[in-house]
């Protein structure tokens, strides 16, 4: 699949979710389901620019997660062009701007989804990051800040079409809106990735295949961002491709069996996942501690299981927590 230069095995990204989407989630996810482009979640140009250290964590050996795609957020042209300066020492693949943090923090400070204030500014940035980085840049928005309509999507497309990015992926929401307090406006992406000349990828509430149906079919979208709907079932983007590509549905009946299926891949991966990579945490207890987090997550949505989350969480080590997920199985 293509989007822009970038060749990836399939058109399914996982969104950039700060805190979340760290290096043992991203290579978690990659364990259960072929995922085309992964985010690291934002990272601060001036933060970066005033002392580049600081994200040497976050960027701890990303060159095996490639495909991958690094986000800056600011919006400030010099800090900006002295990050993309620094991380040409990194190997990855996609730099993506964001544009679309709703944050108190990041409105005050006049970046993120402020920048749709000004698209002019938006731009500039845009296009300072397409001549100084030598990776294919890519946008992350929402389709407004207060409101959207079509001579605002016209001017939004203009950016987009002409700052020289490579895709554009859009939350189809507004700025102004929180995470569940408004409907997905599906209609508003249609409208844009109509009259964008480059590939548009679709964000916003995609839970499973049928959700991803739905905004693929409608709105004829090139690829599809998922974040928090891999939570808990990081299955989603291999049961997305089956169903997108060839209408295979779901195989399991219902909750319980999908979080069996899922228990049985990560206890089976559970020790050469910790063998293979020295991730630099600082304590392998923080490791274990994410790791047993993504265990728990996994009993989401399963009617009664505190009981099963008490005894995840209680596991002081991976032969407990392994046993644990053992016993899940089994039951
Ligand atoms: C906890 C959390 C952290 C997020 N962090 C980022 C971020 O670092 N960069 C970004 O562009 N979007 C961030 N987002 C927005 C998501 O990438 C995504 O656009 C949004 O959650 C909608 O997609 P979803 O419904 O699939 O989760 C974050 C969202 C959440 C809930």
């Amino acid at each position: 699949m293509k989007l822009g230069s970038l060749t990836l095995k399939n058109n399914l990204i996982l969104a950039p979710l700060m805190n979340i989407t760290t290096p043992i989630y991203r290579r978690f996810c990659r364990h259960f389901s072929e995922i085309g482009l992964v985010s690291v979640p934002m990272l601060y140009t001036k933060r970066l620019m005033k002392n580049p250290k600081s994200v040497e964590q976050d960027l701890f050996k990303i060159e095996e997660e490639r495909p991958i795609s690094i986000q800056l957020i600011g919006n400030d042209i010099n800090a900006l062009k002295s990050a993309i300066t620094y991380l040409e020492s990194y190997k990855f693949d996609v730099l993506d701007i964001n544009a679309g943090c709703p944050s108190k923090r990041a409105i005050k400070a006049n970046e993120g989804g402020a920048l749709l204030k000004d698209l002019e500014n938006l731009k500039n940035l845009l296009s300072v990051a397409v001549k100084y980085c030598s990776k294919p840049v890519s946008l992350k928005t929402r389709l407004g800040f207060t409101h959207s309509d079509m001579n605002f999507l016209n001017e939004l497309a203009k950016v987009i079409n002409t700052s020289g990015i490579s895709f554009a992926t859009i939350h189809a929401r507004l700025i102004k809106y929180r995470m569940n307090d408004s409907k997905l406006d599906l209609k508003g992406l249609k409208n844009l990735k109509q009259i964008a000349e480059i590939p548009i990828v679709g964000n916003g509430d995609v839970i499973d295949p049928y959700t991803a149906k739905k905004m693929s079919g409608y709105t004829k979208v090139d690829a599809i961002m998922i974040g928090r709907g891999s939570i808990g079932y990081p299955l989603i983007f291999s049961h997305v491709q089956d169903y997108l590509s060839n209408e295979i549905e779901i195989s399991h009946q219902n909750n319980i069996q999908l979080m069996k299926e899922h228990t049985k891949i990560y206890e089976r991966y559970i020790d050469e996942f910790l063998k293979d990579i020295s991730l630099n945490y600082s304590h392998e207890e923080f490791k274990f501690v994410e790791l047993k987090r993504n265990a728990i997550w996994l009993t989401k949505n399963i009617k009664d299981s505190t009981y099963i989350r008490r005894d995840l969480s209680n596991a002081k080590n991976l032969k407990q927590l392994k046993n644990v997920l053992q016993n899940i199985n089994e039951k």
